[in-house]
């Protein structure tokens, strides 16, 4: 067993705190990796906070984990000492499955193990997150790090970028389309890089009127202030795709009207009930509402390879492990640009 300096949520209401945790010892499949930055996504405040009502503590969240390999155990064949890698939003699932045999693991019909807060054979009964300074990761869940991307900005790529990618791969975006990406936040900024880098025509659809101008540089043609129910209308029926990254549930009925006939609003934001939902604009217009998860391992590392090659990472403010409460703070009131990664060097 390996302790290892780590930052842990004690409780839905304590501040996040270090916590020194043991890592499982390195297995025959194992690759143990020096954490050198992870990425801070809002579904780690939702975890801490409790806000699902599953939380298990102390819980080390973090799934946008960037660093070099350390060791690898015996059977190990893909990776070696000293290899930049990276780990996603989960570590195992069950490999037999029909989702798991299309390379679907997010979808495994048995469960799959999440990076963090999934019960396991790891020391303590359970899995424990990237805000840490090592982790051990079954091979096949780890992935390469391509050369040209820079690590830290490259940390928030493994939850926020392949969460944007998977969807707007399954729905075949691109030259001739028009995408809204809602909400500009973590998963929204590399929404509109990665359907701009796919040739689609891009809208920023925000409540946040201060962030228009950052939305242009990051790739969109236009800009949508949902709140401004004149241009809402002015925009309906213009859209093939919506990509719905908003945290808390909300009234979808207002968007699905943006939508062509035959358009998809896929929610990746809003985990669980939400407020009803309003079946006219989906019947008038034959529209789509649909829900996406991450994306699987084979399709992660195809998006980081497509980063690489568009030279997309990104947009991130680096802090250091002390200053983990203050940025979750800013998570919660809306003031990200547009991803906190935390350097890891810093915790000691
Ligand atoms: N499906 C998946 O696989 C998956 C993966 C990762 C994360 N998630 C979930 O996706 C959600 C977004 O994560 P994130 O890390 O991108 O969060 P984030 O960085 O906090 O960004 C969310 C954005 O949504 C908008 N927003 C926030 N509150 C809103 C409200 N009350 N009404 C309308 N818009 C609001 C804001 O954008 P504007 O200021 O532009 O309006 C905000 O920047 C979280 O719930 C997270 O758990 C899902
Ligand atoms: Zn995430
Ligand atoms: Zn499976």
């Amino acid at each position: 067993m390996l302790i290892t300096p780590s930052i842990a949520a004690h409780s839905a209401t304590l501040p996040l705190a270090p916590l020194a945790i043991a890592r499982r010892a390195v297995g025959p499949q194992d690759v143990q990796i020096d954490i050198e930055f992870c990425g801070i996504c809002h579904t780690d405040l939702h975890v801490a906070k409790n806000d699902w009502g599953r939380s298990v503590y102390p819980i080390v969240p973090g799934h946008e984990i960037v660093g070099r390999v350390r060791a690898v155990g015996a059977q190990v064949t893909r990776f070696a000492p000293g290899q930049a890698v990276a780990v996603g939003c989960f570590v195992g699932s069950c490999g037999t499955c029909s989702s798991c045999a299309d390379h679907m693991e997010q979808y495994c019909l048995s469960g799959y193990t999440l990076t963090y807060g999934s019960p396991s054979a790891d020391p303590g009964g359970y899995t424990q997150g990237g805000y840490s300074k090592s982790i051990v990761v079954g091979q096949d869940f780890v992935l390469s790090l391509p050369d040209g991307l820079d690590p830290a900005s490259a940390a928030p790529l493994l939850c926020a970028g392949i969460t944007s990618y998977s969807p707007l791969r399954h729905w075949g975006i691109g030259p001739g389309m028009t995408v809204g990406v809602i909400g500009l936040g973590g998963l929204g900024h590399m929404g509109i890089k990665l359907a701009h880098a796919m040739g689609a025509k891009t809208v920023m659809i925000t409540t946040s009127p201060g962030k228009a101008a950052d939305a242009m540089r990051l790739g969109a043609n236009e800009v949508l202030i949902s709140t401004d129910e004149e241009a809402m209308l002015v925009m309906a029926n213009q859209f093939d795709f919506l990509l719905n990254t908003i945290p808390v549930p909300h009234d979808f009925n207002a968007y699905m009207s943006l939508l062509k006939v035959d358009g998809t609003m896929c929610i990746v934001g809003a985990i669980g009930p939400n407020a009803q939902l309003n079946t006219r604009p989906m019947i008038l217009g034959r529209r789509n509402i649909a829900g996406s998860l991450v994306g699987g391992i084979r399709e992660t590392q195809e998006m980081l390879n497509f980063c690489a090659a568009h030279g997309i990472v990104s947009d991130i403010e680096l802090i250091k492990a002390a200053d983990i409460n203050q940025a979750y703070e800013r998570m919660q009131k809306n003031d990200v640009k547009y991803r906190f990664v935390i350097d890891m060097a810093s915790l000691v």
